[in-house]
């Protein structure tokens, strides 16, 4: 029988769970669709993981960069900014809701990271190669 709670419960899981996840998704369906409106794509969730490990020495101050200086290599986990040493909430939005959710704010720490990462800004292609590796995380 059903009760009042079990009501209750799959609402809430409705607004808390599913809401957010398929906000989530469209999101990302958007970026990767407007990269690949720039010609890019197929995009890999393999690939992605490659770049995310790929080693670059800073011409800045000669040391090795990479996504994982900050983030780490486990998505799930909490990561540590290499410059201020802060921590820095995981990437993977099946332990972190926020993450994926906003446009802007991937625009944004793509364009920072890639650029003190790399030393350039990231391709669309790379940039869905990322995103399709970090939505599976
Ligand atoms: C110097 C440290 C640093 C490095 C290296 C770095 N990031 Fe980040 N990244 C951050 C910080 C700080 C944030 C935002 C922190 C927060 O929202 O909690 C962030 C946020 C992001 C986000 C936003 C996710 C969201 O939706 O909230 C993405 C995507 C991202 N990084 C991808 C990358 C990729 C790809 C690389 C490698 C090319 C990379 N980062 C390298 C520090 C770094």
């Amino acid at each position: 029988m059903k009760t009042r709670d079990d009501v209750l419960r799959k609402r809430l899981f409705i607004l808390l769970v599913a809401v957010p996840l398929a906000s989530q998704a469209s999101v990302v369906d958007e970026q990767l669709a407007s990269y690949q409106a720039s010609g890019a794509g197929p995009f890999s969730a393999q690939k992605g993981e490659q770049l995310w490990q790929q080693e670059v020495v800073s011409e800045k101050d000669g040391r090795t960069r990479s996504c994982t200086t900050c983030h780490g290599n486990d998505l799930r986990s909490s990561g540590k900014h290499a410059k201020t040493g802060k921590a820095i909430e995981p990437l993977s939005p099946s332990v972190n809701a926020e993450r994926l959710s906003s446009a802007k704010k991937i625009r944004k720490w793509f364009k920072r990271n890639c650029k003190w990462t790399w030393g350039r800004e990231c391709t669309p292609q790379e940039k869905g190669d990322f995103l399709s590796f970090i939505r599976s995380q």
